[in-house]
């Protein structure tokens, strides 16, 4: 089975920075860090209102870091403009609001096709990679694919926040969401709210290629520094990932 890809989103570095307004914590000091200990990408989130990454953070990204970065942003003229100028190795359509505190949910592609679809167009013409961060729910991937998007992101937040019983219906939901978008060819990934206790039964399931962690991983670096929080969720998710792939060869 292909190895289980880790994206670390670095927004909430430059959250802490910006609770100060100087240049400490440096969020491309974390992307540095998280490239040593084991990341395969770094995602960062450009909102509307600048409260985390900010534009000069993005060029330095660019810049700075080699490994690829996927960049979060709502589907506006201005972002795609951002988008177009740096080229990032991918770009992942999230909605947006401002009074929300963080993504509260996926984007609906099905009601808002109109505007995604020039977007898609503009951004895979100009070769990046482009996913659509969403529900996992049939109805929604069908019009991811019908779009055009290579890639779907499945927001994981109403399995992370599900307790008891309710967490194993959530998790189903993942699962299907993600077999259904490989019967229909777009590569999943999955994330939001991901942490140690919660990652296992998502990396387990075969067919999502990478996971988009973050909040959790900076929370926890607080206490055990960046370095040995990702190399911790590096090692949970590459274990749970083989004892699966030998589950089913079995
Ligand atoms: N993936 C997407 C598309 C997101 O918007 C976010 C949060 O910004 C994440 C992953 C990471 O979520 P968390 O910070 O809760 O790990």
């Amino acid at each position: 089975m292909t190895r289980l890809r880790l994206g670390i989103n670095i927004d909430h570095v430059a959250t802490i920075r910006n609770a100060r307004g100087g240049r400490h914590p440096d969020p491309i000091r974390a992307a540095r860090v998280a490239a040593q200990a084991g990341a395969d990408g770094i995602t960062a989130h450009l909102r509307e209102d600048r409260r985390h990454i900010a534009d000069e953070d993005i060029v330095r990204l660019v810049r700075e870091i080699d490994l690829p970065l996927n960049l979060e942003m709502a589907a506006t003229e201005e972002m795609l403009a951002i988008a177009l100028r740096h080229k990032p190795h991918a770009c992942c359509l999230v909605p947006e609001k401002r009074e929300e505190r963080t993504t509260e949910g996926g984007l609906d592609v099905a009601a808002q096709h109109r505007v995604l679809a020039p977007v898609v167009d503009r951004l895979n013409d100009a070769g990046i990679r482009v996913s659509l961060f969403i529900e996992p729910s049939t109805v929604q991937l069908a019009v991811a694919k019908a779009l055009g998007a290579p890639v779907v992101e499945l927001h994981t937040g109403s399995y992370c926040d599900a307790e008891g019983p309710a967490r194993a219906v959530q998790l189903r939901r993942l699962q299907d969401a993600a077999a259904y978008a490989a019967e229909i060819g777009l590569e999943c990934h999955a994330g939001h709210g991901l942490s140690f206790d919660t990652v296992g039964p998502v990396a387990a399931i075969p067919t999502i290629m990478e996971l988009n962690i973050g909040h959790f991983l900076v929370g926890e670096a607080i206490f055990g520094g960046l370095d040995g929080a990702i190399k911790r969720m590096r090692a949970l998710m590459d274990q749970v990932r083989s004892e699966a792939s030998g589950q089913r060869s079995a």
